[in-house]
């Protein structure tokens, strides 16, 4: 314990520093030069690079509404959730929070806030009514309106071109990303938007979240189109996924803005070392590469690891050299979607590693599956730079839910997602202070939203949306996340 000098002299009697005892002035001063001293020294530890981009993010389907108005046809979800028992309560996104038509407040609930950029995503069916073929003239003017207006601003546009709004008639006519035809669809339609948006958006992703929409969609069943294929199919499903991602990636090269940059924004499994040692830090690192094989690791290293396809034998997936080129085209940034952490322990065993499961006790938001550990904000970026070199990291969504009930003056104390945010913030900073190069981090979300299966039921945003009335408003957790942005640190 550091022990300030006017402390010193409480302990040991002023008496006994003879000479040097201080006068009741200069003991104030000393002791408020320490304070100074001390909260420098606190300021100075948890404070971000700067220029750190701070952001907010939502996708099409969760927040727009609008759901068959100016030539929108349905998606997947549209159909999915009009189907019995899909969705808590059978909600649907036919109106969300209508931010098609409210994206303006929207808009100021951004700058009010302070972020400096904001990341959505485009609804492909707005755009190609037919998922490929002709384009629809109205599609892109929403966007175009959005995106003015977030210039107008001075908020930077981040976009993502799939956020799981699949067009329907894709999903009857190929069987959606079953098919390679869906893959070719999706870099047709990418290509389209970055030509006609890239005079106004700089940060292209291709893709959100391969390990959510194959594996709760195809796999799973509990996410659109409902599907639970085989093995073998499945894994086919998963490579279309990201050779539709590479392909795309081709795709807004060749169509898009000089300049323009490139990347994708995963799910990864966030793989922490039990206790950072080196031999589970080692451990963490190579199960990063495993567990992710089926999307990220082929993106970044142009081929299946050899455990991957052994686990996956002959129900593994059929393609070629020219494939795996095209999936692991170079990507300009990567971003990462992080709310869990996977805990990782060396086990002394081929593969090196073993995953420690959750004990029934452990901590997690008001979403179950939302376990708690905020070290995943320094393992996910830490490992994704020291393992393929990435360069410019976003942490593309971080987030929580929470039970948010609005008290007696109409105000949301959400005191345990700004506990959430707080600690994971911690993390980053350390992270950055570490020398990560993560350039930004995109809060999920910018207000309460359709949550997928979940309906309206679980909230993640930082504003209280009010549905009946679409009153939004500010949660103690966008204090915060201002105050964040202001200062620049973790406060
Ligand atoms: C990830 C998804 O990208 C987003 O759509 C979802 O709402 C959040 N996680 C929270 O579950």
């Amino acid at each position: 314990m550091k022990v300030s000098r006017r402390d010193f002299a409480k302990i040991i009697g002023a008496g006994a520093l003879g000479a040097t005892t201080l006068t009741g002035a200069e003991a104030k001063e000393s002791n408020e030069s320490n304070l100074e001293k001390d909260s420098a020294i606190q300021t100075k530890k948890r404070t971000f690079p700067n220029g750190f981009l701070w952001g907010s993010a939502t996708a099409s389907y969760q927040v727009e509404g609008a759901f068959n108005e100016d030539g929108r046809t349905p998606s997947i979800w549209d159909t999915f959730s009009k189907m019995p028992g899909k969705t808590v309560n059978g909600a649907t996104g036919d109106v969300s929070t209508d931010h098609y038509h409210r994206y303006q407040g929207d808009v100021q609930l951004m700058k009010a806030l302070g972020v400096k950029t904001y990341r959505f995503s485009i609804s492909w069916s707005r755009v190609f009514p037919d998922g490929t073929g002709k384009p629809n003239p109205k599609g892109l003017d929403f966007y175009n309106k959005l995106l003015d207006e977030l210039l107008k601003n001075g908020i930077q546009p981040f976009a993502t071109l799939y956020h799981w709004d699949l067009p329907q008639i894709l999903q009857d006519k190929n069987g959606g990303w079953e098919s390679r035809d869906t893959s070719e669809a999706f870099a047709n339609y990418a290509g389209y938007v970055a030509e006609k948006l890239s005079d106004k958006i700089n940060h292209f992703f291709t893709i959100n979240e391969f390990g959510a929409f194959v594996e709760l969609g195809y796999r799973i069943g509990i996410h659109a189109p409902g599907l639970k294929l085989p093995a073998g199919r499945f894994n086919q499903t998963r490579h279309h996924a990201v050779l539709g991602h590479g392909l795309a990636v081709q795709a807004i090269r060749a169509k898009a803005k000089k300049g323009t940059k490139i990347g994708l924004a995963e799910n990864m499994a966030i793989c922490c070392p039990v206790i950072e040692t080196a031999e589970h830090i080692k451990a963490a690192e190579e199960a990063t590469r495993q567990l992710n094989a089926q999307y990220m690791t082929v993106i970044q290293e142009g081929k299946y690891t050899d455990l991957y396809l052994a686990n996956t034998g002959k129900d593994a997936p059929k393609y070629t050299d020219a494939d795996l080129k095209t999936i692991s085209s170079p990507l300009d940034f990567v971003g990462i979607n992080i709310y869990t952490p996977t805990y990782i322990r060396a086990d002394g065993s081929k593969q090196g590693f073993a995953v420690v499961p959750h004990p029934a006790s452990y901590p997690h938001m008001a979403s179950q599956w939302l376990t708690v550990g905020p070290e995943a904000l320094y393992w996910g970026p830490r490992n994704v730079n020291k393992l393929w070199g990435e360069d410019e990291i976003y942490i593309t969504e971080n987030g929580c839910s929470s039970s948010d009930i609005p008290a007696a003056d109409g105000k949301v104390y959400d005191t345990d997602r700004v506990m959430y945010l707080r600690n994971y913030l911690s993390h980053l900073q350390r992270a950055t202070e570490d020398g990560v190069p993560i350039k930004g981090y995109f809060l999920w979300s910018l207000m309460d939203n359709f949550e997928w299966a979940d309906g309206y039921t679980n909230r993640f945003g930082l504003h209280y949306v009010d549905y009946p009335t679409q009153k939004r408003t500010p949660k103690l957790s966008a204090d915060f996340y201002k105050e964040v942005i202001k200062e620049n640190r973790v406060v």
